[in-house]
């Protein structure tokens, strides 16, 4: 059910890659909540297309911009701008990629070039396009940035390696910079901790499967998909939390306040 939430908010919408992307899910919620926005991705994820099927059906246009780049960044809001007919609205950076991950190399033996790429794309990037949105006044007052993140940059997740120092990197910046641009133009950032989702990102991470099905035994009311986190994004879009601002929000069916649930302990022999 549509409730006309965005209605006339121009937004840009970052990361989907696929149809179980987190981003696409936001842009199909947040067409039908009545927003226009442009589509981004880093130029090569664009390879397969999948994406042109989410613009035609969102009625949106594409811009290809790699995330770690200031210049395309720049064109990204500029032309964002032009084509909406207007000052943004609304931004979800939802860009996460490791390479330590991809190559499955263990926390301690981290290859530093590959944690630096890390950073770059996954953390700092957010830290650029803010920087890039202020320097142009691009985003309206009272506009709303949301980034996703994930437990492990308050708790140890071994597997999630070089990626949990990064999404604290992440959330950081969220509040730091939240700071900086509500002062001035009342711009509020805030980060969405979610569950684990069968996603490209997600599935890359040795053990997700098992650690899936251990989230959601432990979450009250299971693991937050990805259609609910877009509901959830679409909210921290609208006016209606127009006072809230440099939090990190967990979107995670309660995963985060419960220490063990009868379901573990029952699974694990113990009740
Ligand atoms: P996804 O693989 O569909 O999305 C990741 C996106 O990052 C892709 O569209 C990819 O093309 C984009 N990207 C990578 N490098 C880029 C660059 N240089 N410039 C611009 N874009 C670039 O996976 P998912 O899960 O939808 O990930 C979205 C966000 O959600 C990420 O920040 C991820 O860490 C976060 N998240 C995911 C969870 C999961 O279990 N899937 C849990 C918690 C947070």
């Amino acid at each position: 059910m549509a409730y006309n939430l965005l209605k006339g908010k121009r937004g840009i919408i970052t990361g989907a890659l696929d149809q179980n992307s987190i981003a696409w899910k936001v842009a199909e919620k947040a067409h039908e909540e009545g927003a226009t926005f442009v589509l981004t991705n880093a130029p090569i994820a664009m390879r397969m297309g999948e994406i042109n099927t989410l613009a035609e059906k969102t009625g949106s246009k594409i811009i290809p911009a790699d995330a770690t780049n200031v210049e395309e960044l720049t064109t990204l809001f500029t032309e964002s701008q032009e084509i909406l007919g207007g000052k943004i609205d609304f931004v979800l950076h939802s860009i996460g990629m490791s390479v330590n991950i991809r190559k499955n190399i263990p926390y301690t033996e981290s290859n530093y070039d590959y944690f630096m790429k890390g950073i770059d794309v996954s953390a700092m990037s957010l830290h650029k396009m803010l920087s890039v949105a202020k320097k142009l006044d691009a985003i309206n007052e009272w506009g709303s940035v949301v980034a996703l993140t994930y437990m492990a940059a308050q708790r140890t997740y071994p597997f999630y390696t070089d990626m949990a120092d990064i999404k604290a990197m992440l959330e950081s910046i969220a509040r730091s910079f939240g700071y900086h641009y509500g002062m001035e133009k009342k711009v509020r950032i805030n980060t969405v901790s979610q569950s684990p989702t069968k996603t490209t990102a997600g599935s890359g991470i040795k053990g997700f499967g098992d650690f899936y099905d251990f989230a959601d035994s432990i979450a009250p009311l299971g693991n937050a998909d990805a259609e609910s986190c877009a509901d959830y994004c679409i909210t921290l879009f609208s006016d209606l939390t127009r006072m809230v601002t440099m939090q990190n929000l967990f979107h995670d069916g309660g995963y985060s306040s419960t220490g063990v649930s009868t379901e573990i302990m029952t699974k694990l022999g113990i009740q």
